[in-house]
């Protein structure tokens, strides 16, 4: 990212929030409190909500992007539905505001990828909302991974269907967070991908159970859908000196070590922050911005999971032949029968 030193670096910088539904007027509560920035204004079609925010939090409410451009924003957060992020992404880059787009960040890997050479060509921040990565617990066990031999981890994110109708599946929804996760911790890119997509109750896959491995050689495992009653997300990581088992709601984050020939070993309780990962987020985009340094997760990044994720999705289906699930099919050797059909790249 080619970047030139802001000249305001001392100054606070003006925000504002596209989108202020479930994510945005969260986006848009943390901006009010953030030291260093003010909060100027909202943009939402939705008048009764974008008025509500707005009063709430002593800001101006406007009805479109351009408005909130005419406004004098240094920056924003693009929190309006998915496939909105690629057009209010490119017209606030071309005004050169930067821009914390939330996760994913397009519908599409293509769109994600004319956002980042837009913000290239203008210089501009560009962050991509993984907010996963600030909740203490995650950052926890990162920090525990440092130095270790990463050999598998195994995700589950599972909840109820959400109640607002969306246009993305459980894949691009949730997955994505940790499809993320398992690129962070183990500082590799995904280079194989063996998914299981069903649609129960929605239009969309609503359960997935996705294998990856990664260059590095670690398994990865993410089991998610929206059919379970209750929220729940774990992580549990095995490395080679360790076993770590984290609740990301509860945030308790906890390691098995020192194991022993006879079977023993040692347990202890990790140390985990407080801090609101969203808070710790947007502090890290508005340090970016006034550092002109790469932000803590780049469109790179954010373009990559979801890169991912769509493998995830467009791999080819494979089923044993009926009949044949025994024995082996006819004309394949076993290990041809047995090899994964559905890698991707
Ligand atoms: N990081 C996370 O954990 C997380 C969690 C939830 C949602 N998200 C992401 O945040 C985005 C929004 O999701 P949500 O759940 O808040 O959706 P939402 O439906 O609750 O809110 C979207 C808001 O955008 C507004 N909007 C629609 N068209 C607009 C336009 N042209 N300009 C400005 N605003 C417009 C809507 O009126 C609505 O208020 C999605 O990309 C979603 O994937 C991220």
């Amino acid at each position: 990212m080619t970047q030139s030193v802001n000249p305001d670096a001392g100054r606070s910088l003006r925000v504002g929030v596209i989108g202020v539904g479930v994510m945005g007027s969260n986006h848009a509560r943390v901006f009010a409190g953030l030291p260093g920035a003010e909060l100027v204004g909202i943009a939402d079609p939705d008048q009764r909500q974008g008025d509500f925010v707005a009063r709430t939090l002593g800001c101006k409410a406007v009805g479109d992007v351009k408005d909130l451009l005419d406004l004098k924003v240094d920056a924003v957060t693009v929190a309006a539905p998915t496939h909105l992020h690629r057009d209010i992404a490119l017209a606030c880059i071309e005004r050169g505001v930067h821009v914390m787009v939330e996760k994913p960040i397009a519908s599409s890997v293509e769109e994600g990828r004319e956002i980042i050479a837009a913000a290239r060509r203008a210089g501009v921040t560009l962050m991509v909302g993984h907010v996963e990565r600030f909740n203490p617990a995650v950052e926890a066990i990162k920090e525990a991974l440092r130095n270790e031999d990463i050999l598998s981890i195994a995700i589950t994110r599972v909840g109820p269907f959400p109640p607002r109708m969306s246009n993305v599946g459980v894949v691009i929804d949730l997955a994505v967070h940790d499809i993320d996760l398992i690129r962070w911790f183990t500082d590799s890119e995904i280079v194989e991908v063996q998914p299981q997509l069903s649609s129960a109750v929605a239009e969309r896959e609503d359960i997935a159970l996705l294998q990856f491995r990664t260059a590095s050689g670690v398994l990865a495992h993410i089991n998610t859908n929206w059919l379970t009653p209750f929220k729940a997300r774990n992580v549990t990581v095995a490395t080679r000196g360790k076993y770590i088992m984290a609740d990301l709601l509860t945030r308790q984050v906890t390691e098995c070590f020192g194991f022993q020939p006879d079977g023993s070993y040692s347990m202890r309780h990790l140390s985990v922050g407080h801090a609101e990962p969203l808070r710790s987020e947007l502090l890290g985009f508005l340090r970016a911005v006034r550092a002109g340094t790469p932000p803590p997760v780049t469109g790179e990044e954010g373009v990559a999971s979801l890169e991912i994720a769509t493998h995830c999705l467009s791999v080819r289906p494979w089923a044993a032949p009926k009949g044949e699930t025994k024995g082996e099919t006819k004309g394949e050797t076993k290990s041809e029968r047995q090899a994964p059909r559905v890698v991707a790249g």
